[in-house]
């Protein structure tokens, strides 16, 4: 189906055409006067120059040219030469119609699939998720369903940190609590046992426990590194341990990823880069791309339009060890030969852009990447807490995601027992509900890139421009829509009304945005569109409601109208909280 903005547009520039002018000026756009009209042409200021004629009198040509529109319920020109433009309400019904009956409300996916891979979540293995790792779960999850709505084949990859020294940490502080483990007896030749040696309770204590010890003891410092090589050189009992590690943290992860309505597709890590490095290295060399600088191999990634200084990319450490870098260019090998994905998208926090720009510039200058394949960094903003400073728990550390999201599930529990009396295991699924929509909107309604503040108070509340807001929306749909069932009324063979009030054709005007509005949040990786979109929809709605009597309406036909446009308003609405990563419930 064409977007609607288009179809206006086509309607304006044929009129041009008729007139005289090129039809390209015939675009059409919002008004900004809303006060005056719909929509607006600015099209004969700049024709002006063209067919050198003044503004107004190019207007007055076009606006008499429309006089008989289809499309056009006014056509008036104010000086110097703007086309101020009013919509029939027949025209509007009609479109709305073509959308209530067309499949993805006539929205046309792309005709050429793309393949995508986000990199998005990239925990570290055995470290408790913390809050930092919010933003790229709810952020990445929800470019992955737009992209996918979109018509893209769309593999998300958690990237998991699973590789480094917290791995030597680990390995190395069991080897001293429990040195009789077969798992450090080089002569064992037996099969390791399949039920890990810790929980992972266990492991969240023993990774900020080794941690710390070696942040003090250099000695202590140098034995988790070479444990760590031991690991990545393939010592036996060490890999089988660090089996267990991956197995107990993954399980947990999965756990609370659930949680928030976000899966991935690939649970690869930076480990599985490992096997591919040697031979990219030997590649980068004899493509004469990286070269030994101060005993490290390098790539260099300047170039002559940079403003401020790109360092190289370093490829393997002097010691030969491996950097996140190396993972992360050994991964795109990897993508780029099994998966040959047309562009790659990484949601990761912005303080590693030059990180990624260095790590994009290398991936092309030695060719792992063509030319027509697409790299994009979406990097995120901090989370702060109210005094702008990034969140933390109320004793100052570090806050870790479950118990964050446990605080605004009661918080969201009490609330809404508060409001109306219901069984306490229905209230509390309803929270989690509510609560993950606070949290989720909370943060996509924000351009991603932007700091924001966690106001749990303004992002649980059900007014404003929050999720909660949004639910209750669809919750109110939804219980007009049953009353009118229990009173008799069908949700089938319905019509929609040519609108006769300004609320109705408004909230019509706002459903027809939908098409042009998810092909912008797909094109510009940009979840916040639609935030936006719900939040002028959810707002005409309610104009709607409270100006419509809808249920006491004594004209059956019309009353069938309205219920349709409820109808697939709500559908619209539930569609955008599904892009979003979030649903709504049937009541609270
Ligand atoms: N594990 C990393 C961290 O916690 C994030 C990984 C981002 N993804 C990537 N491909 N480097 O900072």
């Amino acid at each position: 189906m064409k977007k609607f903005l288009d179809l206006i547009s086509e309607e304006m520039g044929s009129a041009f055409e008729r007139a005289g002018f090129d039809a390209t000026l015939g675009k059409v756009s919002l008004s900004n006067r809303p006060d005056l009209c719909e929509y607006q042409c600015n099209g004969a200021m700049a024709g002006a120059k063209v067919h050198k004629k003044a503004p107004i009198m190019i207007a007055n040509a076009v606006a008499e040219e429309l006089k008989e529109s289809a499309v056009f319920s006014q056509v008036e020109v104010a000086p110097p030469g703007f086309l101020n433009c009013k919509l029939q309400p027949a025209f509007v019904a009609a479109y709305l119609e073509e959308m209530r009956t067309a499949e993805k409300f006539g929205y046309e996916a792309a005709n050429e699939p793309e393949t995508i891979v986000i990199d998005y979540g990239g925990p570290n293995v055995a470290k408790p998720l913390h809050v930092g790792h919010l933003r790229s779960a709810i952020i990445g999850e929800s470019i992955k369903r737009i992209s996918r709505y979109a018509g893209h084949t769309v593999i998300g990859d958690i990237h998991l940190g699973d590789w480094g020294l917290q791995m030597g940490l680990i390995i190395y502080e069991l080897s001293l609590r429990q040195p009789d483990l077969v798992y450090f007896d080089p002569d064992f030749t037996g099969e390791y046992p399949k039920e890990a040696p810790f929980t992972i309770s266990e492991l969240e204590e023993i990774y900020p426990t080794a941690s710390g010890k070696s942040k003090e003891d250099p000695a202590y410092k140098a034995a988790a590194m070479e444990a760590t090589f031991k690991l990545q050189s393939g010592v036996k009992g060490y890999r089988a341990l660090w089996k267990h590690i991956l197995a107990v943290s993954v399980a947990d992860l999965k756990k609370n990823y659930a949680t928030l309505n976000v899966d991935f597709d690939l649970w690869k890590g930076e480990s599985d880069g490992h096997d591919i490095i040697p031979g990219m290295v030997d590649y980068m060399k004899k493509g004469g791309y990286a070269y030994i600088s101060e005993g490290a191999l390098v790539v260099d990634v300047k170039e002559e339009t940079d403003t401020k200084e790109i360092p190289p990319c370093m490829i393997l450490k002097s010691d030969g060890a491996s950097l996140y870098n190396t993972t992360d260019l050994a991964t795109i090998m990897d993508r780029m030969e099994h998966i040959k994905p047309n562009s790659l998208i990484y949601v990761v926090d912005k303080r590693q852009d030059l990180y990624f720009e260095q790590v994009f510039r290398c991936a092309r200058k030695t060719k792992l990447v063509g030319p027509e394949t697409k790299l994009h960094f979406v990097g995120f903003g901090t989370m702060n807490g109210k005094d702008g400073k990034p969140f933390k728990t109320r004793e100052g550390g570090v806050m870790r995601l479950e118990n964050l999201l446990k605080e605004i599930n009661q918080e969201m529990l009490k609330k809404i027992l508060e409001n109306r009396e219901m069984d306490e295991s229905e209230a509390k699924e309803i929270a989690a509900m509510v609560a993950l929509a606070a949290v989720k909107y909370g943060d996509l309604s924000n351009q991603a890139s932007k700091d924001y503040i966690f106001d749990m108070e303004r992002f649980m509340s059900f007014e404003g421009d929050t999720g909660p807001y949004i639910l209750y929306t669809i919750v109110r749909i939804k219980s007009i829509l049953n009353k009118y069932k229990s009173q008799g009324g069908s949700l089938e063979n319905l019509k929609l009304n040519c609108p006769d009030s300004d609320s109705e054709k408004n909230l019509m005007k706002e459903i027809a945005k939908f098409n042009a509005m998810v092909e912008n949040a797909y094109q510009e990786i940009a979840p916040h569109k639609v935030c936006a979109f719900i939040y002028d929809l959810a707002n005409a709605f309610n104009r709607f409601y409270h100006e419509t009597k809808i249920l006491t309406e004594e004209n059956e036909e019309k009353k069938a109208g309205y219920i349709a446009l409820l109808i697939l308003c709500r559908d619209v609405l539930e569609t955008c909280v599904d892009l979003l990563g979030f649903s709504a419930p049937e009541r609270m």
